[in-house]
């Protein structure tokens, strides 16, 4: 094996990584030497190759095949798999983006080898450190050396936490780049429908659908949380089908839980398996109202003006709350119930688009990027 020496390492491993790494290579192509890591985190075709296919990422360098396991195991593998590529290949920086696992263990084993690190979405807090993705963010932006954030509040959390202003870089959001970038090749909603449940499904959901994903951690692994939402869902599907990619972490506790059965009963929940990021544009740009626990999610609802209800107590995007179209609702059946009625009757709250999600943030990265690195010299 061969791997590229003192390049720009760009980190991806799970699935929201790859809408994010894709703007930042293409603006970086040609004008920095790069390389790419896919830690293998995520490995089902659905949840990573589909993405390299659809959004024209450069095929990895290497993939380190590391899989799921516990959050101690699969960070510590990473880790350990990660620290010789460092050790051979001597890269320039690390660039990571996000707050999965990945992304914490990279910028950690780049560090300890004094390799600066660039994080991409840093400063996003939800103030909740229950949550494993909390954690890898307040960690990776202690770490880094480089820091762009995708909201102005992001900032002032940077700032609190002794992160150096000359760090930091308001630049926008590259994962509203990757939407505008590929907007016009979504996959019309109808074929996806078909795909999975057949002309029944696109006949239920021809007069209006709502979108849900769900994959928190909070929301799926305990069954007593699963089984509300599941009676959640039953109802909210009483008043517009709810189309359902089902995450695998999803679908593991689905089975474990035994409440598979329970959701394959209910007439107007439509279960699929998780879908390509054309045909996720497709379902969403047509999609009345959107559920979801997902970060990305939120933003790209927000950047589409369609009406979103956060399954979380928080979130981490603020943002989206105040200026886009996102509620923060919890799982609570009233309080969902009556957002969902709202919407359905008047459409929801309008918002606007967030300044610099404008599908230029990649750029901003690069201008500021090279700079830096002819100053690294
Ligand atoms: C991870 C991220 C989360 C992110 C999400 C995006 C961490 C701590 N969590 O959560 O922040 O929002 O990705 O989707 O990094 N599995 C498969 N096939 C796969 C991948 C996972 O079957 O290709 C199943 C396994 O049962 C695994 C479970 O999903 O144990 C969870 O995977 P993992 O990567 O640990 O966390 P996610 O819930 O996917
Ligand atoms: N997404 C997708 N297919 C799906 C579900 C989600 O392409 O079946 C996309 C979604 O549109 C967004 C990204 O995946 O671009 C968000 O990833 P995810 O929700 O897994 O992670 P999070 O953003 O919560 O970390």
């Amino acid at each position: 094996m061969s791997l590229p020496k003192k390049t720009v390492m760009c980190i991806v491993g799970a699935r929201p990584n790859f809408m994010k790494i894709a703007p930042i290579m293409a603006a970086l192509d040609g004008l920095a030497p790069l390389s790419l890591i896919h830690t293998g985190q995520h490995y089902d075709a659905a949840m990573q190759l589909l993405f390299f296919q659809q959004l024209g990422i450069p095929k990895p360098d290497i993939n380190l095949e590391v899989g799921s396991g516990s959050h101690g195991w699969q960070t510590g593998q990473i880790m350990q798999r990660f620290e010789p590529i460092i050790e051979t290949t001597d890269p320039v920086a690390v660039l990571v983006v996000g707050d999965v696992n990945s992304t914490i263990a990279c910028a950690l084993v780049a560090t300890k080898k004094q390799v600066p690190v660039i994080h991409v979405e840093a400063g996003l807090r939800s103030f909740d450190r229950s949550m494993p993705e909390e954690i890898n963010r307040v960690l990776t932006d202690q770490l880094a050396q480089l820091l762009f954030t995708t909201e102005r509040s992001a900032r002032g959390n940077l700032l609190r936490e002794g992160v150096e202003d000359h760090r930091i870089h308001f630049v926008g959001n590259v994962m509203i780049d990757s939407l505008f970038n590929h907007c016009s090749k979504a996959v019309i909603a109808k074929e996806t429908l078909m795909k999975s449940r057949g002309e029944g499904a696109v006949e239920s959901c021809a007069k209006g659908y709502a979108i849900l994903t769900l994959h928190r951690p909070s929301n799926v692994d305990e069954i007593t949380t699963l089984q509300r939402i599941i009676l959640l869902l039953q109802q909210i599907s009483e008043r517009i089908p709810i189309v359902f990619p089902v995450h695998p972490r999803t679908n593991a506790a689905l089975d474990r839980s035994g409440l598979r059965q329970k959701l394959a009963q209910i007439p107007g929940i439509f279960p699929i398996p998780p879908v390509g990021y054309l045909e996720m544009l497709g379902l969403l740009k047509k999609a009345r109202l959107v559920l979801t626990d997902s970060g990305g999610v939120q933003e790209e609802t927000t950047a589409l003006g369609i009406p979103c209800i956060t399954l979380r107590d928080n979130t981490e995007r603020p943002i989206t709350v105040e200026e886009g179209t996102n509620t923060v609702a919890g799982i609570a059946l009233e309080r969902v119930l009556s957002i969902v009625d709202d919407i359905l009757a008047t459409g929801g709250k309008s918002g606007r688009i967030p300044e610099f999600w404008d599908g230029k943030a990649a750029f901003r990265i690069r201008d500021v990027m090279l700079g830096w690195l002819d100053d690294l010299k």
